[in-house]
């Protein structure tokens, strides 16, 4: 039997707490080879994303490439750092950092983009789980990478769930709507798993306890400690979260449809982002093949993949027996 060769990742995040369960999954998944990291504002500032995933990959003893990218929207005012569901440090306000090594790529993470899809074409999926503005930096460095990439999978978006920053708006998208409106038009092979599911799987901090107390080991204990910290937030705003205790897995999720594809039901249809207004950030979905009167909305819109439904328990189950295998290099 041949083995299948693991999918080659670049991932772009703003960690972030989920940020990282997503990280610390990628890494310890067989079927993902994370080649790469580039980092965005969002949950914090892009010094202390990019200072993040640094540090979250020394602590599990991986020496992957992390460029640091974009600082603020393309358009808009920039909106302030939710240190409230992530602490003011992206990752639950750690209360002491063990000192490690590692030092960013010199190249902006739009030109890592590049480099690396150019370096290896049809090969590289982006995983992109924070405001979107490196891969639209990237498409303006070379309009010819959604024919070089092998696939574009993203956290953010919601079609029929309700936005988590506003009425219709998802916070990564709200972030910086035109880079999301641009990425969403690019053309490239995209999935979108955005609220409508990721609202649908709650992981219990009690799963995030007995991958540390498995593995003993301080990556492990960090996540631990985040996800508490984010697990508060969460189960205080939402009645289900709080029922159980834990939090929303988001980003994450944008790993297990790569990796469990069987679990998530995609519909495909015509993805715009509203960039102005009181609907700022909303991405609206044509569904139908209808001709609309509206600007926009023309049949050279590319289709996009988007996640509707989910089988969250399995989702859950997949998540706790991947982080407690042997994954953590030291
Ligand atoms: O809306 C969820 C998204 O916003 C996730 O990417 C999370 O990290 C937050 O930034
Ligand atoms: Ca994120």
């Amino acid at each position: 039997m041949t083995a299948i060769p693991p999918t080659k990742v670049v991932f772009d995040t703003d960690p972030g707490v989920d940020d990282a369960m997503a990280l610390y999954y990628a890494l310890a998944h067989p079927g993902i080879d994370v080649v790469g990291i580039t980092t965005t504002f969002g949950n914090v500032v892009v010094e202390q994303a990019a200072a993040n995933a640094l540090y979250l990959c020394a602590l599990a003893g991986r020496h992957i490439p992390v460029a640091m990218g974009v600082s603020q929207p393309l358009q808009k005012k920039p909106e302030a750092p939710p240190g409230f569901i992530h602490g003011a440090d992206g990752l639950g306000n750690l209360l002491m950092r063990v000192p490690t090594t590692g030092e960013l790529d010199p190249r902006p993470a739009a030109q890592f983009i590049v480099d690396t899809v150019r370096q290896s074409p049809g090969e590289i999926t982006l995983v992109a789980v924070g405001p979107l503005g490196n891969l639209a930096a990237a498409l303006q460095l070379a309009p010819e990478l959604p024919s070089l990439v092998k696939e574009v999978v993203l956290m953010g978006g919601t079609v029929l769930e309700a936005g988590n920053v506003s009425p219709v708006a998802e916070a990564n998208i709200w972030n910086d709507p035109h880079a999301a409106d641009a990425v969403f038009t690019a053309g490239w092979p995209l999935t979108m798993v955005g609220l409508d599911v990721t609202h649908r799987v709650i992981l219990p901090l009690a799963l995030f306890k007995r991958v540390a107390d498995h593995h003993q080991h301080i990556a492990t204990d960090t996540l631990h400690h985040a996800v508490r910290f984010y697990s508060a937030y969460y189960s205080a705003h939402d009645p289900a979260v709080g029922s159980i205790n834990g939090c929303y897995g988001h980003d994450v999720l944008a790993f297990v449809v790569l990796t469990h594809p069987e679990l998530f039901t995609l519909q495909a249809g015509r993805v715009r982002v509203a960039t102005d207004g009181l609907a700022q950030g909303q991405t609206m979905m044509r569904r139908k093949e209808v001709s609309y009167p509206q600007h926009g909305w023309h049949d050279d819109i590319p289709h996009s993949q988007v996640c509707m439904a989910v089988q969250a328990q399995a989702c859950e189950v997949a998540i706790e027996q991947t982080l407690m295998s042997a994954w953590i290099d030291i």
